[in-house]
């Protein structure tokens, strides 16, 4: 019995048909929050997201949207308006990585990677910050008119060659999320974002698929474990509740001490 309550409130999570965006969605469900599990390409992944929601009681449907297409974020809007009259809690979450070095990173790379990642969150953060301001707090539901968690990772401090696309939309999406804070903050809307280190879904399958490189990537984890897309997502639902109703401009980790400099545990 968790110690708070999402019961009512509309959750859209973006990229909710795998990895952390279906833990988040799963989580936001258990909590009482009814979704939008939003998926770009994957469609029966996203069911299963739905069906996994609904068989355990909650309420959800699925829907189809890059979120870097402006008038496709718009149509998302207006579905969850019609379905669930508004809009409470938006998790971005939808991102991917195309690695490569970096002499050799082509322009299409770059922009796949900006324009999904961090566009993507610019645009959804939009839509749901005009619906809270327009609609106000309504104190039943929660403190706050509303939230907005971007999902960054320790990328936003850990510079990651070969990745030089992905670890920039991070530190982009660190200052979208605190400038965002600022500017909404006086509406009662809370934004942060969550700093997830290696979460073992699809994306980082390279880096746990073998022993070999799982035990490679725990040397950059203290506390020795990989994270479980479950982690995040109670971290997630925790911040959407009112118990967390004094937080806003903030990242908050959740990495088990990646971001501590392991290296420096027998050197330096
Ligand atoms: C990346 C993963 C990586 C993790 C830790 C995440 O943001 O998407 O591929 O394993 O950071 O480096």
């Amino acid at each position: 019995m968790k110690s708070y309550s999402l019961q009512g409130q509309a959750a859209l999570v973006t990229g909710a048909d795998s990895g952390i965006g279906k833990g988040v969605a799963l989580e936001l469900a258990k909590a009482g929050a009814k979704l939008l599990i939003n998926y770009a390409h994957n469609q029966v992944a996203a069911d299963q997201t739905v069906n996994e929601i609904k068989s355990a009681g909650g309420e959800a449907f699925a829907f189809q949207a890059d979120v870097s297409h402006e008038a496709e974020v718009q149509a998302m809007f207006a579905e969850m308006f019609k379905r669930y009259g508004t809009i409470d809690i938006l998790v971005n979450n939808a991102g991917l990585q195309k690695d490569s070095k970096f002499v050799d990173m082509t322009l299409d790379q770059w922009q796949t990677v900006i324009n999904i990642n961090l566009t993507g969150q610019f645009l959804c953060s939009r839509e749901a910050a005009r619906e809270f301001i327009r609609r106000g707090v309504v104190q039943e539901r929660s403190k706050a008119a509303g939230k907005i968690i971007c999902m960054s990772s320790v990328h936003e401090v850990i510079p990651w060659g070969g990745h030089v696309n992905y670890a920039t939309s991070k530190g982009g999406i660190m200052m979208l999320m605190k400038s965002m804070a600022q500017e909404l903050a006086p509406h009662k809307i809370r934004v942060v974002s969550i700093g997830p280190g290696a979460i073992q879904t699809p994306i980082n399958r390279d880096a746990w698929g073998t022993p070999e490189s799982l035990e490679k990537l725990l040397t950059l984890i203290p506390y020795n474990r990989i994270g479980q897309p479950d982690d995040i997502g109670r971290l997630a639902a925790w911040l959407s509740s009112d118990e967390a109703d004094y937080i806003t401009g903030i990242t908050i980790f959740m990495d088990g001490g990646m971001t501590l400099y392991p290296g420096f545990a027998d050197n330096g």
